[in-house]
This record gives structure tokens, C-alpha cells and sequence, in this order.
């Protein structure tokens, strides 16, 4: 009998997180405060004490290899699902005629329908921890919204949701989920602050992006009468550390069927998703054990690492601070909207951006219409719905699967399946033209 779903032991969920820091061969560029000034964390950090745990502020440059996690964390994760399974997509192998073996960690699984789960429930628990009183998020695609009005819900919270509007206009049934958790819901730009107003005014069904989304969360934490938690989802060392829980699985699991992957790969749009699979086997190359590819992957409409420079740049227009070495488009930017919208930002973590311009990482973009119908094909021949997002992996791991078949290669691929589709049906048969 072969088993294609490998499961984890719930006693067997890691007890840490894997921080990269440490490891890597020189330190990560330091952030700069304000425009002009010079490269300083701890000013920085200081720019973030009254919106983030003290916890986070020591977790986003711990001078550790691992951090344990809390033990009211950890059976959170188990609750919702954790270990989640990893899977052997045999059906699509046998589709596409590959010696290779695909293997999809399956973040989908998770009841809010992302990844997004493993960094939403400790910031939320360390925010109760330390006496915060509201929690405020800004959601791209919905799926940090979706967590955050979960957990907080969950966690005794009130919370405040700003959601782009264009992608809450094509999957609507997110916001009804955050509101189902008795989130307050808002579109992005809405009329409720000073930076929404500004387009708000001009047009109120502007469509938004994530960055006017974060300033809206933002100001909004900042004017109310309650200590507030900003939500972050993503681009920060501390949610990849929390995020490193899906690669650490991997690598138990992978051991339990006595495999060695070829080749790791993931979604990116800050690069959280992607990094948290591969930093456990990164960690290996950069001690010079193992020799891993990895592959992070774009949408052709915002591929900074490709199109875009490696220099310090602002994360949003119209602010003096901080700035981050990273790749990007530049701040000004417009990036197009796209169906998995969770992929579209103008920069890339420090992190990440650090490994591609070492030539750890390797990048590679598709167009939407070839990225979806991969998730297409995976729904027919695998019976799940990958996010949007999670289509484009899934297309450069067919890529691979079918270079492995020119060569006659048995190579391992693994891909992380970041989250669920389900709320991304209108948007699948938008561009795959399904209605005809
Ligand atoms: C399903 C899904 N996958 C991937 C991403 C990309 O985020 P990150 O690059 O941080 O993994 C998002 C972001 O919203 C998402 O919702």
C-alpha cells in the first residue's frame, strides 16, 4: 500500500522556530530610519514600539538559532490543523509523464484558507500577552484578514479589517467571512481616514492597493482610543521566523518517507510563504551540507527581483521612513491589479532579497492565464483548489517535472500550496474565460 498523504504526529509539531539570522554569512543590511539618515535597527525598532509586541521587536533580530514557540501557540496550531499534511500529487506526475516526484505541503488545509494562520495566532497571542486592548490588520487577497478576524475573534479581541477594494470586489465572500467573526470590515481607500480620503474623495470606488491599505490600518491604530496591534502579514523577520513552522515540517516529513527534495518552491509577494518552507533546508546549503535549488516565484506584472534594483527603497509613497535593502520596482511604482492580488507589491523581504542577490535563491515570473491554469489542472487531476497565488508554484513546479522528463531525472519537487481557492473561483473563471 502507498500512502501519498504524509502526516506528522501532532507530538511530532516543531517546538521552535528556525531564525536564519544567525546563519547567514554576513548580517542582513540594517533598515534606515528616515530619507537622508544612515542604516540603524535600533531607531527603527524604536519607530515601532507603540504598534508591535515587545516581543516582536525582539523577535525581528533575535541574536538566536531558534525561538521556542509558546506552548498556547503551539496547541492553537494543532487546533486548526497543524502539522499540516504533505502530499504526493501522483496524478498530475502521471498526467504530465515526469520520473520526477511532486510533492504539495498543503497550507490550504487550514480552516481561514492560507499559511497566514502560523504568524496571525502568535502576533494575536503575544498582543493579548502584553496588554494590547484592539487589533487593526490591512488584507490584500483577504487571506491576513481572514485569520486575523479569526483569531482575534477566538482570542477575546475586537478587530478592525481594511481591505483593498478591488479584490474585495472580485471575492466578495472574504469580507462576509471576516464579518462572520464579528470583524468591522472596511474596502481600502475608504472615507474613515485622512490618507483613504485623499482618493476616497476623488473616487470613491478607487480600487486601492495594499500599500494605501497598510497607511489606512495604520493611522487608523494611531488615532484610536484604544492600545492597538497592528497586524503584519508579511515582509518582517519576525512573521518569517513564525512562518519557518511549514518548511521544519517538511523536513520530518520528507525524513519519514526517506526523500531528499531536488528542488523547494513557493509563491511570492513579500516572500513569507516562501521563505518559511525553505529556510530549514537554506539553513543546510549555507553550512555547506546539502545543496538544494530554490525557487521563489513571480507574477510577470511585479517581479522586482527581476525587473526591479537591489537598493534601499521606502515600503509605501508619500513616507519619509523606514527604508529597507531590498529589491524593488521603486515606491512609486503602479503595479496593475491581478486575481491573486496577495503577489502584487512593488519589494521583497530583506530576507529574501538578501538570498536571491547571493544566488541562493533563484526567481522565475509567469503571466496569470499560465499560472492559473495550472491551478486549473491541479483541481481536476489533485480534487483542491489552489489560491491564485498558489498557482504560480504549482506552475514552476510542472515546469520542473517536465525539464525532469527531458532529462529522465527522478527529482524530487516540493511546493508549497500556500492557501485555498475557493473564494478565487470568480476570479479563475475571469481570466480562464469559464463562463462561455
Ligand atoms: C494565499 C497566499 N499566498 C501567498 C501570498 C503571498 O505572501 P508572502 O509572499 O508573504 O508569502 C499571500 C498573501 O496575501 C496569500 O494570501
Amino acid at each position: 500500500m502507498i500512502y501519498d498523504r504524509i502526516t506528522l504526529p501532532v507530538n511530532e509539531i516543531p517546538k521552535f522556530w528556525l531564525n536564519i539570522l544567525p546563519s547567514l554569512p554576513e548580517p542582513l543590511p540594517d533598515p534606515i530610519p528616515k530619507i537622508g539618515e544612515k542604516p540603524c535597527r535600533e531607531k527603527v525598532l524604536k519607530m515601532f514600539e507603540s504598534s508591535w509586541t515587545k516581543e516582536a521587536l525582539w523577535q525581528e533580530y533575535a541574536p538566536v538559532a531558534r525561538v521556542r514557540v509558546p506552548d498556547e501557540v503551539l496547541e492553537y496550531y494543532i487546533r486548526v490543523g497543524r502539522p499540516t499534511p504533505l502530499y504526493r500529487a501522483r496524478r498530475l506526475e502521471e498526467y504530465l509523464r515526469t520520473p520526477a516526484r511532486i510533492y504539495f505541503k498543503r497550507e490550504d488545509t487550514l480552516p481561514t484558507g492560507s499559511f497566514k494562520l502560523n504568524t496571525i495566532i502568535p502576533q494575536i497571542y503575544y498582543a493579548k500577552k502584553e496588554g494590547f486592548e484592539f487589533i487593526v490588520s490591512s488584507t490584500g487577497a483577504g487571506q491576513t484578514g481572514s485569520a486575523v478576524a479569526a483569531v482575534a475573534r477566538a482570542m477575546g479581541f475586537k478587530a478592525k479589517i481594511f481591505m483593498v477594494r478591488s479584490k474585495y470586489k472580485s471575492a466578495p465572500l472574504r469580507g462576509t467571512f471576516m464579518k462572520l467573526c464579528g470583524a468591522e470590515f472596511t474596502p481600502s481607500p475608504s472615507p474613515e481616514t485622512e490618507i483613504g480620503r485623499k482618493y476616497y474623495s476623488v473616487n470613491p470606488e478607487h480600487p486601492g492597493d495594499l500599500e494605501i491599505c497598510a497607511k489606512e490600518a495604520a493611522e487608523w491604530a494611531q488615532k484610536s482610543k484604544f492600545k492597538t496591534y497592528v497586524v503584519k502579514g508579511s515582509f518582517f523577520n519576525f512573521v518569517v521566523l513564525h512562518q519557518t513552522i511549514i518548511g521544519l515540517e517538511v523536513k520530518k516529513q520528507l525524513e519519514i518517507i526517506d526523500e531528499t527534495p531536488d528542488v523547494l518552491i513557493g509563491c511570492v509577494g513579500a516572500g513569507s510563504n516562501f521563505l518559511g518552507l525553505t529556510l530549514p533546508f537554506v539553513h543546510d546549503v549555507i553550512k555547506g551540507k546539502e545543496n538544494y535549488k530554490f525557487i521563489a516565484v513571480r507574477s510577470d506584472v511585479c517581479a522586482p527581483e527581476i525587473n526591479g534594483e537591489y537598493r534601499y527603497d521606502l515600503l509605501a509613497p508619500d513616507t519619509e521612513g523606514p527604508l529597507y535593502k531590498m529589491y524593488t520596482l521603486g515606491v512609486t511604482t503602479e503595479v496593475p491589479p491581478i486575481i491573486a492580488e496577495g503577489l502584487r507589491h512593488h519589494f521583497s523581504s530583506p530576507i529574501l532579497s538578501y538570498l536571491v542577490n547571493k544566488k541562493i535563491v533563484k526567481v522565475v515570473a509567469y503571466k496569470e492565464k499560465e499560472a492559473l491554469k495550472a491551478g486549473a489542472l491541479v483541481t481536476g487531476l489533485e480534487n483542491f483548489i489552489p489560491a491564485a497565488e498558489s498557482s504560480y508554484a504549482i506552475k514552476a513546479a510542472i515546469d520542473e517535472a517536465l525539464k525532469a522528463k527531458e532529462t529522465g531525472e527522478e527529482k524530487v519537487i516540493v511546493a508549497n500550496i500556500s492557501g485555498n481557492g475557493f473564494l478565487d473561483l470568480a476570479g479563475y473563471a475571469q481570466v480562464l474565460k469559464l463562463e462561455k
